[in-house]
């Protein structure tokens, strides 16, 4: 199916660097079904803000779909079948996720990638997430597939050194970067968010991560 959807881009594009893509506007019309299905998976594991292992409060507001979930409490960072709040399984991954970040993996090089966690970030004007690696998922030979929706906002892309370097580049909405590779531990995070309003989305940019974490 996803091959039909997500047919407008058929050759591999230039990493930024290596190992890093950046597809502009991958999304295109599929964003109206996706967010359909997020209002779902809102309704049964609904926004949260997750305490810091040193006790401190998240601005991001977060929730989850799929086998495993990102959380994150006293006890640490770390992936649960699990959803602290409800006690119940996360909601299922919706084919449309799934079809999305396997089509932008797929055009990134990379054919196999099966996502098991998808992290929903949302971000309200101010918020912002600091310089972090993705390294809690267990097979650092899967990308990872990020997804923007609603405000612009500018994603830091530093290097395997939080001292290294950081590019910055504006993420639209609809836009999806793969990193993977020789840059699947680099050091990343979202300047603080502009008040801006997005005609779909209202004044918030929500972003879906997908990983294959167990
Ligand atoms: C993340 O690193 O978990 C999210 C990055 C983003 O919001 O673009
Ligand atoms: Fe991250």
């Amino acid at each position: 199916m996803h091959d039909d959807l997500f047919s407008h881009l058929t050759s591999t594009p230039e990493p930024f660097v290596p190992g890093a893509y950046l597809l502009r506007d991958f999304v295109g019309q599929q964003d109206q079904p996706l967010l359909h299905d997020l209002q779902r998976i809102l309704a049964q594991a609904p926004w949260r803000h997750m305490q810091t292992p040193g006790g401190l409060t998240m601005s991001v507001a977060m929730s989850n779909c799929g086998k495993l979930g990102w959380v994150s409490d006293r006890r640490g960072y770390r992936y649960a079948s699990l959803d602290p709040l409800s006690g119940l399984p996360w909601p299922k991954m919706p084919p449309s996720f799934e079809a999305l970040a396997q089509s932008a993996a797929a055009v990134a090089g990379c054919e196999q990638f099966q996502p098991d966690a998808c992290l929903i970030n949302r971000y309200e004007s101010g918020t912002k997430l600091s310089l972090h690696q993705d390294k809690d998922e267990r097979d650092f030979s899967q990308p990872i597939v990020s997804v923007s929706l609603g405000v612009a906002a500018i994603f830091l892309f530093g290097g395997l050194k939080r001292s290294d370097p950081v590019l910055r580049t504006e993420l639209t909405h609809g836009d999806v970067v793969v990193w993977g590779g020789p840059s699947r531990l680099r050091y990343h995070g979202i300047a603080p968010l502009k008040p801006e309003e997005h005609p779909l989305m209202g004044r918030v940019r929500i972003n879906l991560t997908f990983r294959a974490a167990g």
